[in-house]
């Protein structure tokens, strides 16, 4: 089939998209508004964007059901600080749940039975049941399309603290992926599981060292 972005029916161009564009890793943002109320909502529009400043970006969508700004972008353009922290299989469906549109002043760690965690760099709380979570700094935002649902904004942030669980790392480091147990997004209500997994060494550079 080919497919013209212009001229694609409605709802064609996300589920085609969504569809192949997997898994999406997701990141479970945690935030606070400028008075100190809690908030929580996952994004699959996430990946690494850096390490040198370590950067993680997500996007947030101009809302699809009234036209709105959600309130984690909202959040964050006033305190500038956030968590991302990491879904596992056996937080599912508190994620799914923390998903919920609320009006600005709910708290999604409640409605999904979460203990927010004090944060070491950012007041925003971390997830306390997340074994991954990344306390950020927003640095860029970086916005896509004309304000219409489907736009949306790349919220690009600077990792200043990282929280991870002792039983998932090793001492060199490395994240053991069988213990994560990371879920992922595919599209519609889909989502994937990241244990079942197989390794492939790089090939060698062909690049000439440097005289
Ligand atoms: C698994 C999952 C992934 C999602 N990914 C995104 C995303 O990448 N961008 C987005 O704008 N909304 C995404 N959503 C929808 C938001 O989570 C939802 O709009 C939420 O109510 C926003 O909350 P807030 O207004 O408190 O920020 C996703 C929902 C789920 C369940």
């Amino acid at each position: 089939m080919q497919i013209d972005p212009k001229t694609a029916p409605a709802g064609a161009i996300s589920k085609v998209i969504n569809g192949c564009v997997v898994p999406r890793p997701i990141a479970w943002v945690s935030s606070m508004d400028a008075a100190g109320v809690h908030n929580l909502a996952p994004f699959s529009f996430f990946n690494v964007a850096a390490h040198n400043p370590p950067t993680l970006l997500f996007c947030a969508e101009v809302r699809g059901t009234d036209g709105g700004v959600k309130d984690t972008y909202n959040n964050i353009l006033a305190t500038k600080e956030y968590v991302i922290n990491i879904v596992t299989e056996d937080l599912a469906e508190a994620m799914n749940l923390s998903s919920t549109e609320l009006p600005p002043d709910g708290d999604e760690f409640v409605l999904a039975g979460l203990t927010p965690a004090p944060s070491v760099r950012v007041r925003a709380p971390r997830i306390a049941e997340s074994p991954a979570s990344f306390e950020c700094v927003l640095s860029q935002v970086v916005p896509i399309g004309d304000g219409t649902p489907g736009s949306s904004w790349i919220i690009l942030g600077e990792v200043v603290h990282m929280h991870i669980a002792d039983e998932i790392i090793n001492e060199k480091f490395y994240i053991d992926a069988q213990k994560l147990r990371a879920i992922g997004r595919l599209s519609g209500f889909g989502y994937a599981r990241t244990a079942d997994t197989f390794e492939m060494k790089r090939p060698p550079s062909q690049l000439g060292s440097k005289p």
